[in-house]
């Protein structure tokens, strides 16, 4: 059996990435978010890899479950690994799974932490905070920052293994965008606070991927949280692109194969609903449909095979997408081929997420167990 649709994750383009990253942030320790199984990728060859290969010992991850998960999958390898929103430590029972697993809650807010020094069996595990700068999502209330201190103070915690905050806007420019300067700031201002107060900062972070990408906001860190720019795609928006510095290249490449063409004339009715062809031509029918996380709000995307240019044309189904390539295609596009949707060969990344009002984050995250993920170091 062949793998027929597919995602194609090569290893030596994050290697790439990361050492671009490296370059922009000479100074700075990466903590590598693999949440949402790394970016869609497969969190645990992806994080076995940069554990490895390019000697990343820190990751960042979603939920309670993704953390476990790692520490079980790669008990192997030694690594700090953080749990950024779905803590669940309200749920007691989790105390133990953070405890034996070495799991690191990032904690957001004053009863979690109440809860964290007020566990006895918590007493020497490290502190990781999260503080608000402006994101308005989680993260501690700027304005609490005394009574954190004092809450510390009380319990003898007098070092912060990792102080972190998170950029709203770092997809726009971050010298000229007003809210980006606001959080720079402003979480200077607390991590002056703290050690003012004789508190010790092990580590501090706030730069993601739009930040690092433009060299701003991370100097006076010690890491560095980059999420989707080590998978390649930048995450700037177009008009800041030239603020920019990092040339990424795609780590994915989401290839299917083509189950049956037709000829087809203006007018001929395409899969449910009858989608009519614009003008004649032929139509590949792809092994691919929402049932991998190929969605249907795709329909009229761009697409490319042997030099020709179609687009996807009618509804996705659940297994299969028809795309319509123009007359000039005929006897050039056949059955059984392979054909690349995105990634080398294929359409431009920022050109699909562009042309299907979806972002590159969310077509990653889209695709479904069905497509298996192949790595390759080639
Ligand atoms: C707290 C935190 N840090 C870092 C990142 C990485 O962001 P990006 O993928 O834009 O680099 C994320 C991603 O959502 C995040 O939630």
């Amino acid at each position: 059996m062949k793998f027929r649709s597919r995602l194609i994750v090569n290893l030596n383009n994050l290697k790439h990435n990361f050492e671009q990253i490296k370059k922009l942030a000479s100074n700075s320790n990466i903590l590598f978010m693999v949440k949402a199984d790394g970016y869609g990728h497969g969190m645990i060859p992806v994080a076995r890899y940069a554990c490895t290969e390019l000697k990343v010992k820190e990751f960042g991850c979603a939920t309670i479950q993704e953390a476990l998960s790692l520490r079980e999958e790669l008990n192997d390898l030694s690594f700090d690994v953080y749990v950024f929103s779905d803590i669940q430590l309200e749920l007691h029972e989790n105390a133990d799974i953070y405890l034996k697993k070495r799991i690191i809650p990032v904690i957001s807010n004053v009863s979690e932490l109440e809860y964290i020094l007020h566990t006895p069996e918590f007493r020497n595990f490290p502190i990781c905070l999260k503080y608000n700068t402006g994101m308005n999502r989680l993260g501690l209330n700027v304005a609490e920052i005394d009574k954190v201190i004092a809450l510390l103070k009380a319990n003898n915690r007098l070092s912060i293994h990792h102080l972190i905050s998170h950029f709203a806007n770092a997809s726009y420019s971050m010298k000229s965008d007003e809210h980006n300067q606001s959080q720079i700031k402003k979480f200077e201002e607390i991590k002056k606070k703290f050690i003012d107060a004789g508190i010790n900062l092990e580590r501090t972070s706030q730069a993601n991927s739009g930040s690092i990408e433009q060299k701003n906001g991370l100097v006076t860190d010690t890491h560095i949280r980059p999420g989707l720019m080590m998978y390649g795609p930048s995450s700037l928006n177009d008009d800041v692109k030239t603020e920019g510095f990092f040339q990424g290249k795609l780590v994915s490449k989401l290839e299917t194969y083509i189950l049956r063409t037709f000829e087809v004339t203006k007018g001929t009715p395409v899969g449910y609903n009858s989608t009519p062809c614009p003008e004649d031509g032929v139509i590949a029918i792809l092994a691919i449909g929402y049932g991998d996380g190929f969605s249907n709000r795709y329909s009229g995307v761009r697409l490319y095979h042997n030099g020709y240019e179609g687009f996807l044309i009618g509804r996705v189904s659940m297994d299969m997408a028809h795309v319509f390539f123009p007359k000039e295609a005929i006897g050039h596009i056949k059955a059984h081929e392979v054909f690349t949707i995105w990634g080398e060969g294929g359409t431009d990344i920022r050109q699909f997420s562009k042309e299907t009002k979806t972002i590159p984050y969310e077509l990653f995250c889209s695709l479904l167990p069905r497509i298996p993920r192949v790595y390759r170091l080639d």
